[in-house]
């Protein structure tokens, strides 16, 4: 089991999660960021501290978004590790519950 990252963070990336994250399995892209699924523990702690409310665990991810299950894997193999808060992006508070956002992901 594993947590996952999903559309809303893109293009907003406030990275509230990784300051709480016992394992600091986060990674980083241009706009966007991914949970290992094979270093997360599962210990919920980051999914209340999303603003943005982009975390879930993998068996609750809403409906349509189950392909950022794969996606987060992916990209957490390729991502550089984050493990400090930062600020979030200009745009994060136009673009927070925009649906749809997959379209601007930055690899
Ligand atoms: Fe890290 Fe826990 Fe969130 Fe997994 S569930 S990404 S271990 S804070
Ligand atoms: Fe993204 Fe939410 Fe973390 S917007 S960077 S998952 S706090």
């Amino acid at each position: 089991m594993t947590f996952v990252v999903t559309d809303n963070c893109i293009k907003c990336k406030y990275t509230d999660c990784v300051e709480v994250c016992p394992v600091d399995c986060f990674y980083e892209g241009p706009n966007f960021l991914v949970i290992h699924p094979d270093e997360c523990i599962d210990c919920a702690l980051c999914e209340p501290e999303c603003p943005a409310q982009a975390i879930f665990s993998e068996d609750e991810i809403p409906a349509g978004m189950e392909n950022f299950i794969e996606l987060n894997a992916e990209l957490a193999e390729i991502w550089p590790n984050i493990t400090e808060k930062k600020d979030e992006l200009p745009e994060a508070k136009e673009f927070d519950g925009t649906p749809g956002k997959i379209q601007y992901l930055e690899r």
